[in-house]
């Protein structure tokens, strides 16, 4: 039997794609072989390639001058791969945002010089910076680089930083398509797959003319855009069931259209930021004006409760509320698969929870 899934990733998929996933598992199309067996040369494959770019195009408004990328080693691997391809040694501006800002930072060192432009560190990560917060970039600035969302402190920007002359790079692995985002004013974005795209295992990027022309060509094939645009991600053998998987979950994103989306995340966190809000019981993590609609983390304020409320929780078929644990208290994920069904369900368990354990124990 199937459960609610809040986990932050990788996290639900929406239904219609993973009975598709089961299908072409076996059959693809009228091809007579499943998806995972055919070869990435082969037309069957060269297909969907090519329809998972163009959906991600359209969806994110992207230019002729820009290219989607499919890659492995998660976004983890961009987070060397942009300052070993672009920084040789000059500067860049990062804002300081979450866990993985700070992982992309410590990687973008050994590069060059990063300007930490604005960090919510000391603060536990609890909000972002407002647009400019971090001031004038320093003269030589190669690009900016951020994180649209914070899948471990639960905060997400609500606009899209202005770089100003320098290249504009953002890590959305967590709220990628949460949205109407005009995806044309990045120099490159990246997302591991494995919450709002598909399974883990892919990380999709988006590359712009202006960053390749300032990438190092001495790179390694493999780490080297330039070399990758040009074999269209297929220098190696890509994940080609990870790509099928990606392809049908733009198809089902172009269905159900990204304003509908966006409509549908923002009322799901609002049902459940209000529960947060209204009842004593709990406490949220992030500053209101910084509230991620992907990753809504809050606290009873006492950790053994917070232990009990997961851990309970799970016993009612809603899983993966612990929050990450680095930070610990709790963590409901409702990325676009995210359904109604399971959010009600939360929210109801959350009322019966906070009357059981009200504020006096
Ligand atoms: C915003 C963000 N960036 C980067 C990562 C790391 O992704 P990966 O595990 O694909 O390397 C994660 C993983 O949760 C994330 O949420």
């Amino acid at each position: 039997m199937r459960i609610h899934n809040f986990s932050a990733g990788p996290g639900a998929l929406p239904e219609p794609v993973l009975r598709a996933a089961q299908d072409a598992l076996w059959e693809h199309g009228s091809h007579g072989i499943g998806i995972a067996e055919c070869s990435h040369r082969s037309p069957q494959f060269e297909e969907v390639l090519q329809s998972a770019k163009s959906r991600l195009k359209t969806l994110m408004s992207l230019g002729d001058d820009q290219h989607v990328l499919f890659l492995q080693g998660g976004a983890r691997q961009q987070f060397y791969q942009i300052p070993m391809n672009v920084l040789r040694g000059g500067r860049a501006t990062y804002l300081d945002t979450g866990t993985w800002s700070a992982g992309a930072i410590d990687d973008a060192r050994r590069y060059g010089t990063v300007d930490v432009g604005f960090s919510s560190r000391e603060q536990r990560y609890h909000r972002v910076p407002t647009q400019g917060e971090w001031g004038t970039l320093p003269e030589g600035t190669v690009y900016l680089h951020y994180t649209s969302n914070n899948t471990v402190a639960g905060t997400e920007y609500h606009y899209v930083p202005d770089a100003g002359d320098a290249m504009l790079v953002c890590d959305m692995s967590s709220d990628i398509l949460s949205r109407p985002v005009d995806g044309s004013g990045f120099d490159l974005i990246y997302a591991g797959a494995q919450k709002n795209m598909g399974p883990s295992g892919v990380t999709v990027v988006v590359v712009s003319d202006r960053f390749l022309a300032a990438c190092d060509d001495t790179m390694p094939g493999l780490l080297h855009y330039p070399t990758e645009v040009k074999k269209d991600s297929m220098l190696n053998t890509p994940n080609t069931f990870g790509i099928f998987v990606i392809d049908e979950v733009l198809g089902w994103v172009l269905d159900q259209g990204l304003d509908a989306l966006d409509a549908k995340n923002g009322a799901q966190a609002d049902a459940i930021y209000g529960l947060i809000d209204e009842l004593p019981r709990y406490r949220g993590l992030a500053e209101k004006a910084s509230r991620s609609r992907m990753n809504v983390t809050f606290t009873t304020g006492d950790a053994a409760l917070d232990t009990l409320f997961w851990k309970q929780a799970l016993e009612e078929g809603l899983s993966g509320l612990k929050g990450h644990r680095s930070v610990g208290g709790l963590r409901a994920s409702l990325y676009n698969a995210q359904t109604d069904a399971a959010v009600e369900a939360l929210a109801s368990y959350m009322r019966r929870f906070a009357a059981e354990h009200g504020e006096d124990g």
